[in-house]
């Protein structure tokens, strides 16, 4: 009893550009089970293009988010992203130890890097064998702005939680995948798995191939496009539109002329958006299955539309589809929303995993 106080799971915290998303879990054996969740909105210009513009508005909504979900922890796993991270694959000799590597990232970061080094945060994260050439390894590494990071941690400790992990949502995407690969064919093994996360104003594509992250790239689209055009049309606010595109209950036309179209771009965007994987030309193949993730995957027949314009099978994400829920958590709510919780349920194993020093 007292060794589970002693080492409380981090609590994943994903903090976007329109909601708080909040997770914590347990571990037995293999198997996670929630133990308390919590999603809070946020104002319209708390968060913008991923990084926290309002640190105060956004404390607010982080503890409005863990009082409801009446999680007590008080160390977290959060993740950064976007404009202020930069990725990049490069290769290091197979024989050095991660020490070496990590020295010697460090000495030649400034060949990849185009800041400053005191003004970034490096982390990197070893793909495994370059395909030709089994001497050396690929090595993906993220350069991430210290800004950039300092407000995101500000606003998490004006809610009172402390950050142990600061990741990657890249790499957090290929942790969450692990515990979703019952969902896939051959569960990912010997796959090449797309996970396309369609937020409100970045989608991000993240290849996974082996269970193994070997390409990531964002782009600016999402559903606040739609959001917008709701507002626009029906004279509704921010707010309201939001509700209306869960709800429903806006007016006839919405269907034929708002939302369809939408989703025509969407499916679209996503097909344009695979061929830059395609034409980076690695030496994996075709992708054989897409999976989408992110709210505004959880428009109806979305993934039945993308199919039809990729010619890819194609699901949508539930990181939740595998694990259990303590009886405080209200499970059935919380299928409506799975496809958005996938950065913070990799968030949330990260932080059942994280070993205590
Ligand atoms: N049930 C739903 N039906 C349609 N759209 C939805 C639904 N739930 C959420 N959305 C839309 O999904 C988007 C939010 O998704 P998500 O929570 O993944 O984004 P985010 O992570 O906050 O954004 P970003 O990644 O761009 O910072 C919003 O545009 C929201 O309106
Ligand atoms: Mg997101």
């Amino acid at each position: 009893m007292f060794l589970s106080r002693k080492n409380p799971p981090l609590i994943g915290l994903d903090i976007s550009s329109t909601s708080v998303k909040l997770m914590e879990l347990s571990k037995t054996g293999s198997s996670y089970r929630i133990e308390g969740i919590g999603v809070e909105p946020l104002p319209a210009n708390a968060v913008v293009e991923k990084n926290v513009a309002e640190v105060e508005s956004v404390g607010e909504s982080v503890k409005r988010a863990l009082a409801k979900s009446k999680i007590k922890s008080k160390f977290c796993a959060i993740a950064v992203s976007g404009s202020s991270v930069i990725t990049k694959k490069i290769t290091m000799p197979a024989s050095l130890s991660e020490d070496e590597m990590e020295g010697q990232i460090q000495l030649e970061a400034d060949q990849y890097i185009p800041y400053p080094l005191e003004e970034v945060n490096l982390d990197f994260h070893i793909i495994g064998e370059t395909e030709t050439n089994p001497e050396t390894v690929d090595v993906l590494l993220a350069a991430c702005r210290s800004e950039n990071v300092d407000d995101r941690v500000a606003a998490v400790e004006l809610a009172g939680l402390t950050p142990k992990i600061v990741d990657i949502e890249a790499y957090t995407v290929e942790t969450v995948f692990s515990a979703m690969a019952s969902q896939m064919p051959d569960e990912g093994m010997d796959k090449t798995i797309a996970i396309v996360d369609i937020g409100a104003t970045m989608t991000s594509l993240s290849v996974i191939h082996n269970h193994q992250l070997i390409y990531t790239r964002e782009q600016n689209f999402g559903g606040k496009q739609l959001t917008e055009e709701i507002m626009r049309r029906y004279g509704l606010s921010y707010e309201e539109a939001g509700l209306a595109k869960r709800q429903g209950g806006l007016p006839d036309n919405y269907e034929p002329e708002v939302l369809e179209p939408f989703k025509e771009t969407t499916a679209q965007q996503v097909s344009r958006f695979l061929q830059f994987f395609y034409s980076a030309g690695g030496p994996i193949g075709d992708i054989d299955h897409l999976v989408l993730a992110g709210g505004t995957a959880s428009l109806p027949n979305l993934a039945e539309l993308t199919e039809s314009h990729i010619g890819v099978p194609t699901t949508i994400a539930n990181p939740f589809a595998d694990m259990s829920s303590s009886s405080r958590v209200n499970k059935a709510n919380l299928e409506a929303d799975a496809p958005s919780f996938l950065i913070a349920a990799g968030l949330a194993i990260r932080g059942v995993e994280y070993k205590w020093s």
